[in-house]
């Protein structure tokens, strides 16, 4: 293991102090798996976790009153006051006439009018400079489709085409002009408004799921027609100065759906070598979650993912039937797309809002339009889906790689589902799911005695709960219907 011994004093410090007074529950006789970690078999890094307050829904944040507003954002932020230390924010860019219901304003709405960006984009700007605030540096934009002059259906929802792309669609020519170069030159002005607010954008998306058509911005496209748009965005970023921001796709529905479209804009020789990254949204159904990595050699990013198929809402129920909305399935799905799918970054839809049918990770319902509230209810409720996300979050921090970690001993656990890290300051993380309904308990082989470990766990009863730090030599139990993460530093 490569460990960097100015951090690691830090690391032991920061272990120490968080080490709580908080006993932990005396195990069963369990069934014991030792896991054997092996740092130096590396896969993919890990960029970070994050969520999104597009679609207006960072004014549900912005609105909350003191001290709540703060407290959220420290949920969401914060490591340091045992909230997720979510690292990236995935930020709309708008191309509606204006801001109701779920539309994103767009800077430049008509053909006649300037481009003329309101600083303030529907309260991402806000909810962005507080997240800087926090440390948080990676920033992705995606715009859900172009404004509606720029399209076959004149209105940027409801499906519909970028005028001049080739093929389905009939995109062609609308009124003999096409709008690819325009499209990919609005983007580049709107991304330097944001870099020039202070907000550095890591990449650019230009489509968002091009499968769908929904009265809300929708624009369509197959994997052909977005290689005719991407290499022009690009050129658009340099023209602004703006070379370092890097052009990502497709933001697909379903990872099927993912694969389908990349393998045509690989035919179309504009992914390796074009693109920063892949990005897809794996709604459970279509199909239910990567089962095999997209075949590329660019980082893929999971940039939307939401319990909404089966119209569950909000709970806070960690654990019944491996319900959709429930914080156990999100952890298995977590570990699914990272260890099957090969995902590099892991973006839940939405952090606060004040709805609860999406359901958002945090749900603000004194801040919903016109609610009717009763008295006494909670400014502000944790669900249950915050917890996996949160968790994997605060411990696998941006750069650390993925290393290999295998169950040793007699035969293999069905429901012990586990995945290793090693940060860049030298720490090693185990994120261990018990998905069986008997209590197990995990060694690590391959790490020093000397070594101290961290222990966090979330159940039916604890949330991101902090155990004694002991040896890493030690057995550690695993609660059943579980997720615990084991933090080494040596
Ligand atoms: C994070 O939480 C700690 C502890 O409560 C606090 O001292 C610090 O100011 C918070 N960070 C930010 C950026 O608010
Ligand atoms: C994966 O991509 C490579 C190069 O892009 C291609 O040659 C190969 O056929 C693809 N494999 C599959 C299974 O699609
Ligand atoms: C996993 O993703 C990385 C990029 O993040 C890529 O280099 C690697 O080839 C991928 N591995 C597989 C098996 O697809
Ligand atoms: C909210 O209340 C205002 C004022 O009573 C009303 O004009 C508006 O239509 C209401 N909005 C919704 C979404 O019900």
């Amino acid at each position: 293991m490569h460990l960097r011994r100015a951090s690691i004093g830090v690391a032991i410090l920061a272990l120490a102090t968080l080490a709580s007074a908080i006993p932990q529950t005396t195990a069963e006789p369990a069934r014991h798996v030792p896991l054997v970690v092996s740092p130096s078999i590396a896969y993919q890094t890990i960029e970070g976790f994050g969520f999104c307050q597009a679609f207006q829904r960072a004014n549900a944040l912005i609105s909350l009153p003191e001290p709540h507003r703060t407290a959220v954002l420290d949920l969401l932020f914060n490591t340091t006051a045992g909230g997720a230390g979510f690292s990236i924010l995935r930020i709309g860019l708008g191309s509606s006439p204006d801001s109701r219901g779920d539309h994103m304003n767009s800077p430049q709405p008509t053909v006649d009018s300037e481009f003329k960006w309101d600083g303030v984009d529907s309260g991402q700007v806000w909810v962005a400079q507080q997240a800087q605030r926090y440390g948080v540096e990676t920033f992705i934009a995606d715009a859900w489709s172009a404004p509606g002059y720029m399209k076959t259906n004149g209105r940027d929802d409801q499906g519909g085409w970028l005028c001049g792309v080739s093929g389905e669609g009939q995109g062609g020519l609308c009124g003999g002009v096409s709008w690819i170069k325009p499209y990919a030159e609005y983007l580049a002005k709107y991304v330097k408004a944001w870099v020039g607010a202070g907000i550095p954008i890591h990449s650019v998306g230009f489509l968002n799921e091009p499968n769908l058509i929904k009265n809300y911005a929708t624009m369509q496209s197959n994997g052909y027609q977005a290689a005719e748009v991407a290499p022009v965005l690009i050129d658009a970023l340099k023209e602004v100065g703006l070379p370092e921001v890097g052009v990502s796709c497709c933001e697909g529905q379903g990872w099927s759906y993912a694969r389908d479209l990349l393998a045509e804009m690989q035919e179309a020789g504009a992914v390796e070598g074009t693109l920063k990254m892949i990005t897809t949204h794996t709604y459970k159904g279509t199909p239910p979650g990567p089962d095999r990595p997209l075949n590329t050699t660019l980082p893929v990013w999971v940039t939307e993912i939401s319990p909404i198929m089966d119209k569950l809402g909000f709970t806070q129920t960690w654990y019944s039937k491996h319900a959709e909305n429930e914080g156990l399935l999100t952890a298995i799905n977590i570990h699914t797309a990272i260890v099957t799918g090969n995902v590099s970054a892991y973006i839940y839809w939405i952090g606060v809002e004040a709805n609860n049918f999406e359901p958002p990770m945090i749900w603000a319902p004194s801040r919903r339009r016109n609610a009717t509230v009763p008295d006494g209810t909670a400014p502000y409720t944790i669900g249950s889906t915050y917890w996996a996300p949160a968790q994997f979050s605060r411990f696998i921090r941006p750069g650390a790689v993925r290393v290999d970690v295998k169950q040793g001993g007699e035969g293999a656990v069905d429901a012990l589902l586990t995945s290793a890290y090693l940060n860049k300051d030298g720490s090693v993380v185990v994120q261990a799911i018990n998905n069986g309904d008997e209590a197990l308990s995990i060694s690590l082989a391959g790490l020093s005695t000397d070594c101290k470990m961290g222990q966090w766990v979330t159940d039916g009863e604890r949330k991101l709960t902090a155990l004694e730090v002991v040896s890493g030599a030690e057995k550690v139990p695993l609660a059943k219907r579980s997720l615990t993460t084991l933090v080494f530093v040596c």
